[in-house]
């Protein structure tokens, strides 16, 4: 399956900010093999897309409401995102689990709301530091697995340990191996295209650590947050695939 390497942009950069940072990594991929993904803030996500636009470079929502229209002030449907170019939708950031109190059934409803308007959605899953310390990691994977996919989920995972977002800290090789194919199993068991599902890891993914991390079994690719916002380190990530 091809890798697929998803900058995850956040709260971060004016217009022209992104979209200098959008073309440089168009100019700079070349015909490199991995599926690469851009997720700006919404309010730049058109803008984005239309540089991105050919490239084959795809462009992503950050978040949608579950809703498809109404009065939801402030929200952004899943199919207003499709509108303005979107091709993916990362869905329960643990950042949005925890400032917003996302849970596992509000992002499954999510997931049906991205999957009617015809974006893919990535969902987020991981523990905390604390979970880890006390060996819970998996049940609380397990746990946002369970309740956060939907029955028949067509999408993309992303691993992302709480305690390695934006620290510079890292799950090891063998850990992050682990997680990987504790998910494969539980989606293998759980879901009829768990088999085909890629498992991104996400957490201080660096041009440094990123080979690495990429080349273990059951890592499709990566989520990467802070070096995304970098065009060098990003292609450098992407080159890594
Ligand atoms: P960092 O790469 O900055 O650790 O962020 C990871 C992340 O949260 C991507 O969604």
């Amino acid at each position: 399956m091809r890798p697929l390497i998803a900058g995850n942009w956040k709260m971060n950069g004016l217009t022209e900010d992104s979209a200098n940072l959008a073309r440089a990594i168009r100019s700079g991929l070349g015909d490199l093999a991995p599926e690469v993904l851009i997720c700006p803030p919404a309010t730049q996500l058109a803008a984005v897309a239309a540089i991105l636009d050919g490239s084959g470079i795809l462009a992503g929502g950050q978040d949608c409401h579950t809703k498809r229209h109404g009065a939801h002030t402030g929200e952004i449907s899943a199919a207003m995102l499709r509108d303005a170019g979107a091709r993916y939708v990362i869905l329960g950031h643990s950042e949005r689990r925890a400032e917003q109190g996302e849970t596992d059934a509000l992002v499954a409803a999510k997931v049906e709301a991205a999957v009617a308007a015809r974006l893919i959605p990535i969902v987020c899953v991981g523990e905390s530091a604390a979970d880890r310390e006390a060996g819970r990691q998996e049940a609380v994977v397990g746990r946002h697995l369970a309740g956060s996919l939907g029955a028949e989920f067509k999408g993309v995972v992303a691993y992302e340990p709480i305690w390695a977002i934006g620290t510079g800290r890292v799950p090891t090789s063998a850990d992050i191996a682990a997680m990987h194919a504790f998910i494969r199993t539980e989606l293998v068991r759980a879901q009829p295209a768990g088999a085909e599902t890629r498992i991104l890891y996400g957490g201080s993914v660096k041009p440094g650590n990123a080979a690495e991390i990429l080349a273990l079994p059951e890592v499709g690719g990566a989520l990467v947050g802070g070096a995304s916002l970098v065009a060098e380190d990003f292609l450098a990530i992407i080159r890594a695939a």
